[in-house]
C-alpha cells in the first residue's frame, strides 16, 4: 500500500517571516498521520524551517550532482542534508527550461541525493506542444527511462508527472489524461526497476489547489500531489493535506 505524499514546492518565494506558514501546515500534517507531507523550500530556509517545525519533512528544491568541487553557485546534496532537508526535488520543469537541465542531470542529481540518505522526488512531463503533437505519452517514458536511477524503490525514490502547461496556470489535465500517464509511468518504472516499481509513489503535479485536490488524488495510481502555488500558504495547502487525509 503506498501512502499519499502532498510535497509543497516553494520554488523561489519565501522568506523568514513566511516560515509561520508550516506553524498550520505541521499541525495538519500531524493531524493527518496515514499521509506524509513534505515542503521543499528555497536553500537559505532549509535550517530555518526544519528548526521550526521537526516533525514536518524539509526539503531542497534541487541539489548539484557531485559530491562537492569547484562549482561556483551550486549546492550539494551533502549540504542541504547538513542544513536540515530530508529530501530533494530534482528535474524540476522550471529546471529544465531555465537552466537546461536534461533527464540525464536528474538522474545524476537523484543518484548523488540517494548517496547522501536524501529522498528524492523526481520530475517529469510534456510541453504543451508535445501535448498537442500526441507526443505526451512519449515524450514521458524517454523521460522516465533516462532519468531514473536502477536502484529507485519507493523507500526512498518518488516520481512526479507536471505536465509542464499546467504548471502555474490554472490548467489541469482531465483525470482521463492523468490516469492515462499516471498508468504509463508505472508501466514504465515496471520495465525499468521490476516489482519495486509497485511500491514508488508517482505524485501528480500543476495547479493542485483544495478545489481539485480530492478528485485528482483518488485517481487511479496518484499517490499525491507536488504542489507549487497552493503551497505558499497554509490557509491553501491545508484543504490539500485534508483531501489527501480524506481519502
Ligand atoms: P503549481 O506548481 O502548483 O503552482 O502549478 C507545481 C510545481 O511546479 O511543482
Amino acid at each position: 500500500m503506498r501512502r499519499k505524499l502532498v510535497a509543497g514546492n516553494w520554488k523561489m518565494n519565501g522568506s523568514r517571516a513566511a516560515l509561520a506558514e508550516l506553524d498550520a501546515i505541521a499541525a495538519a500534517a500531524a493531524a493527518a498521520p496515514g499521509i506524509d507531507v513534505a515542503v521543499a523550500v528555497p536553500f537559505t530556509l532549509i535550517t530555518a524551517a526544519a528548526e521550526r517545525t521537526p516533525a514536518l519533512a524539509i526539503g531542497a528544491e534541487d541539489v548539484h550532482e557531485a559530491d562537492s568541487g569547484a562549482h561556483t553557485g551550486c549546492v550539494s546534496a551533502a549540504m542541504v542534508k547538513e542544513a536540515g532537508a530530508g529530501f530533494t526535488i530534482v528535474g524540476h520543469s522550471e529546471r529544465r527550461a531555465d537552466q537546461h537541465e536534461t533527464s540525464h542531470d536528474a538522474w545524476a542529481k537523484a543518484a548523488a541525493a540517494h548517496r547522501q540518505g536524501l529522498n528524492v522526488i523526481l520530475c517529469c512531463g510534456e510541453t504543451e506542444a508535445e501535448r498537442d503533437a500526441d507526443r505526451a505519452e512519449r515524450v514521458v517514458q524517454a523521460q522516465i527511462e533516462k532519468s531514473v536511477p536502477d536502484n529507485a524503490d519507493g523507500s526512498w525514490f518518488t516520481l512526479a508527472y507536471e505536465p509542464r502547461w499546467a504548471i502555474g496556470t490554472g490548467r489541469t489535465p482531465t483525470l482521463e489524461e492523468i490516469a492515462s500517464i499516471h498508468a504509463i509511468a508505472r508501466s514504465k518504472l515496471k520495465t525499468l526497476i521490476g516489482d519495486r516499481a509497485a511500491g514508488v509513489r508517482i505524485l501528480y503535479g500543476g495547479s493542485v489547489t483544495g478545489a481539485n485536490a480530492a478528485t485528482i488524488l483518488a485517481t487511479d495510481n496518484v499517490d499525491g500531489a507536488l504542489v507549487g502555488g497552493a503551497s505558499l500558504t497554509a490557509a491553501k495547502f491545508v484543504p490539500i493535506i485534508e483531501a489527501a487525509a480524506s481519502l
